[in-house]
């Protein structure tokens, strides 16, 4: 069996080699990589998928376990490598170097107290913590006996949180006493408490102290800390079917509740690995540090799981870029000699307005790879990552993939591929991207904008929608049969290269958040006072997108304390990254006659166009147009 390693491609003709491999013959080219990996017992059938029902499987028949994969396998070669290096959000608090020997022992654990709890294969988990070394514990803990975690952003409000706990039925929450953010401090657990007064599924809820506060425990609760007080270190990594769920996370979509996206074990260890060495070309010693949150698929696919698989050391932060000021990135950066650097183009923004000297302060010779994730990335803040950061010695990869797809889809690779900025460029090997047109047919032509869609599988595609199969197949494989769509446009260049151009749905990326519009123009919508809201995305300088709020009301005398209410009420049953930076009361909304709001013509408003709003005749009322125009 050929050794994995050649099959990172180090150079541009062994891409060139290896991505026509994966295209001509993905069968036997993804058999190769998956075989590199430990198996409990091999699979029967590489690949079955059909688009239209629609179904995909890869290594079927196989068992395996991805926390074996992360620790156990590591164990015989580097067992007192450091695996994850734990930087607190308080930088006088010392930091945590846990080693690959002591992460296995404290994540069989942590597995022994699920089972203890009576979790057993197939339930699921919910966790709401902070970012601290026991998320990657009760992840890993989670995949280690098969249970399937559900990880939620600890920004998130006691409302949203309670509707994943019921949407997957939850039968266990992981918490902590609280979090600390910057100078503040959360109380995650009266957030918890509240979510749990409404989710009867619940059985136990484990609490980590991290803020040791004096906090009472209500009866379902049990401490972290008394829990693996009694637990062994030895725990065996059950095998699970390579189909079978390994977590479920919850991304938004334009309408309704959000989605709970679920991936399965074998493909998603194969791709996140492969896809993982691949763009960031990570070699022995290397510190890889990636900013994101676990709650988020990048601090799933590329904190935990692609770096421990691959035998990296993978730095988790707690805190924030701006805490306590704006140098904290490259303090860090320069005290743990970090060689990859992985982050969002909202946080490249907001520290490129700051003076230039809380970078250069630090010593960032170390650095080798820049990575950025979540939005498009526009030239200026490319520019100032290049240089400020990178001293224009170090690849910028732009990463362009989606909680769906699992891993990175199309980027650079890092030193091996040409970059070029604002463009994510070409697809990773194995991946087949196409433009297509409005009746969805593939455009061939270059230089030329369309909808970016995926025509062949991969290992690491999300399997379906959490109870909702349905949807799935709708919001996926209906509007272009045969095709994956993941909701974005993007333009190909004469070189085949991709940039992609944004969101052709009603999400909006704010602050590398998705969040989609409906459930947001609910909560306001919860107002006694509003009768109809529309919600829109604008341009934003450090955001990338603000939210503009459009809002009729019932009783328009009553607008005195009207921002701050419907602020309140976002907050509260979505989280406070929900929040719009505009809200404008409006007599109507522009309606088409089927009754739909022409979101298009307030987008232009929220940008400020008053004029050319193009054809606006088959409006029911255009005569409203002018009437938001001159209160914007
Ligand atoms: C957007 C994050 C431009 C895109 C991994 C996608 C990007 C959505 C990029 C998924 C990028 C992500 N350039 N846009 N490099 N990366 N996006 O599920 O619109 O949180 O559909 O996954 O973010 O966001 P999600």
């Amino acid at each position: 069996m050929e050794k994995i390693d050649n099959y990172v491609p180090r150079s541009l003709e062994d891409y060139n080699r290896l991505y026509n491999e994966s295209i001509t013959n993905p069968e036997s080219f993804w058999e190769k990589i998956a075989s590199t990996f430990t198996w409990k017992k091999k699979w029967k059938n590489v690949l079955s998928f059909d688009f239209k029902k629609p179904e995909f499987k890869w290594f079927e028949g196989g068992k395996l376990n991805i926390s074996e994969n992360c620790l156990d396998r590591h164990l015989i070669d580097k067992p007192n490598q450091t695996a994850i290096l734990f930087e607190p959000n308080d930088p006088n608090e010392k930091h945590q170097e846990i080693s690959y020997k002591e992460l296995h022992q404290r994540v069989c654990r942590f597995s022994n107290v699920l089972k203890k709890n009576n979790i057993e294969k197939g339930d699921r988990v919910c966790l709401y913590m902070p970012m601290v070394p026991e998320l990657a514990i009760a992840v890993l803990a989670c995949s280690r006996i098969g249970a399937v975690h559900s990880v939620v952003f600890a920004g998130f409000s006691s409302t949203a949180l309670a509707a994943r706990i019921n949407d997957a039925d939850c039968k266990m929450l992981v918490t902590a006493d609280g979090s600390f953010r910057g100078s503040k401090t959360i109380d995650l657990k009266s957030i918890a408490d509240e979510a749990l007064a409404s989710c009867p599924s619940v059985e136990v809820s484990i609490v980590l102290k991290r803020i040791n506060s004096n906090i009472e425990l209500n009866d379902i609760d049990k401490w972290w800390h008394d829990e693996i007080s009694l637990a062994s270190n030895e725990c065996e990594a059950t095998g699970i079917d390579s189909e079978d769920p390994l977590f479920i996370l919850y991304t938004s979509g334009s309408t309704g509740k959000p989605k709970g996206m679920v991936h399965s074990c074998g493909g998603y260890m194969v791709y996140s690995e492969y896809s993982f060495k691949n763009v960031f070309q990570y070699n022995k010693g290397d510190v890889y540090w990636c900013t994101a949150d676990i709650g988020w698929i990048t601090g799933h696919s590329y904190i935990v799981y692609g770096p421990l698989l691959s035998g990296a050391t993978t730095v988790m932060f707690e805190g924030v870029p701006s805490f306590p000021d704006f140098g904290r990135f490259w303090e860090i950066c320069e005290k743990h000699s970090i060689t990859h650097f992985y982050t969002a183009p909202t946080a490249i923004r907001a520290l490129a307005k700051h003076p230039k000297s809380f970078v250069s302060k630090y010593d960032l010779n170390s650095l080798k790879v820049l990575g950025t994730v979540g939005e498009p990335i526009n030239e200026e803040a490319w520019n100032w990552y290049n240089e400020v950061v990178g001293k224009k010695s170090c690849p910028i990869v732009d990463t362009w993939w989606q909680t769906e797809t699992g891993g990175i889809m199309i980027s650079s690779i890092a030193g091996v591929t040409d970059q070029k900025p604002t463009f994510a460029t070409k697809p990773m090997i194995g991946i087949q991207p196409v433009l297509l047109d409005n009746d969805g047919q593939e455009i061939s032509d270059s230089n030329t904008n369309g909808i970016l869609a995926i025509k062949y599988p991969w290992p690491s595609i999300a399997r379906t929608i959490y109870g909702d199969r349905e949807r799935y197949k709708k919001v996926y494989f209906t509007a272009y049969p045969g095709y994956y769509f993941p909701g974005d446009g993007a333009f190909r260049d004469d070189d085949e290269n991709y940039r992609i151009t944004g969101r052709v749905d009603d999400v909006v990326i704010v602050s590398g958040h998705n969040l989609g519009t409906a459930p947001i123009e609910d909560a306001i919508n919860l107002h006694e006072n509003v009768v109809e809201s529309a919600l829109v995305g604008f341009p934003h300088d450090v955001k990338g997108n603000a939210l503009y709020a459009f809002v009729i009301l019932k009783d328009d005398s009553k607008t005195e304390n009207i921002n701050t209410e419907i602020n309140d009420l976002i907050s509260k049953t979505i989280g406070p990254i929900a929040k719009p930076d505009k809200v404008q009361i409006v007599p109507g909304l522009p309606k088409t006659r089927s009754g739909k709001i022409m979101r298009r013509i307030l987008r232009k408003i929220a940008c400020g166009e008053k004029n050319n709003f193009g054809d606006i005749s088959t409006l029911l009322n255009p005569e409203i147009v002018e009437l938001i125009v001159k209160g914007y």
